[in-house]
């Protein structure tokens, strides 16, 4: 078994398509992932099961890779257990994911944004310049800059979970980048286009690093570090030189507009 514990999970898919859907029953789903070339042992870690659930999940795999043997699984590290399925972060985790609230309640105002796109009033192009401005200061320069200045450099930046991270921030850019150029030339259908793109995107972004990124890094620093990276983070907060508050104003207009 240390022998697949130890290999890419691509590859043991790519032998044992079933380990796909198993690994699915406990919700890991390796399949969406654009690189999945962690190994078997770091997806078990990463995605911090219960220990009984851990091990009923090990057995499953060993079942397909070794049918009919008795399989001794090694037992990992144990590690803090999620108490009631909630994620407890450390202080400044919390604040990372507490900052990604704001960047969801714009994310789920996208598609009404969409569907009644106005690029012809100047009222309409100012909604769309303000919540590029949500991404770009807010979430882009605040945000993922805290994550790629501060919180990444502690962790091997050449690991295939933060280079999914970066590239998911590097394709955000990229679509606003081309955002702005289809604003410029009034391309509602492309502006519209990247726009539901970006919502995917990062949708799909905050929930892998609430869910199992953050988690992973917690249960990773030590409490020294935990400590470091709150001061960090508070002194960004002093420095962004803009306040959080006209993006929640923005937002909350928004939202009465555009009512669920
Ligand atoms: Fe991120
Ligand atoms: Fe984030």
């Amino acid at each position: 078994m240390e022998q697949y514990l130890n290999k890419g999970i691509k590859e043991v898919i790519d032998q044992y398509p079933e380990v796909e859907k198993i690994l699915d029953e406990y919700g890991i789903g390796c399949g969406p992932c654009s690189v999945g070339i962690c190994e078997l042992k770091d997806i078990v870690d990463i995605h911090n099961l219960p220990a009984e659930q851990e091990q009923e999940l090990m057995q499953k795999i060993a079942g397909i890779i070794y049918p009919g043997q008795d399989i001794i699984i090694p037992s990992g590290k144990k590690k803090v257990p999620a108490e009631g399925g909630e994620i407890k972060y450390s202080p400044p985790m919390k604040q990372l994911v507490d900052e990604h609230v704001l960047i969801k309640r714009w994310l789920a105002l996208i598609p009404a944004v969409v569907k009644n796109l106005d690029l012809e009033s100047d009222e309409g192009r100012q909604l769309i310049l303000d919540g590029i401005d949500l991404i770009r200061s807010y979430a882009d320069r605040y945000h993922h800059a805290k994550e790629e200045d501060i919180l990444f450099k502690y962790f091997d930046e050449k690991s295939e979970i933060l280079q999914v991270m970066y590239e998911d921030h590097t394709t955000g850019r990229g679509h606003v980048k081309a955002m702005l150029e289809a604003l410029d030339r009034k391309d509602e259908a492309t502006l519209g286009e990247q726009l539901s793109a970006y919502r995917e995107l990062l949708t799909e972004h905050i929930k892998k690093e609430d869910e199992i990124l953050y988690p992973w890094m917690d249960r990773n620093l030590s409490t020294s570090q935990v400590g470091e990276l709150f001061a960090k983070f508070s002194e960004v907060d002093e420095k962004m030189g803009f306040s959080p508050d006209k993006y929640e104003q923005f937002v909350v207009k928004l939202e009465q507009q555009f009512p669920k």
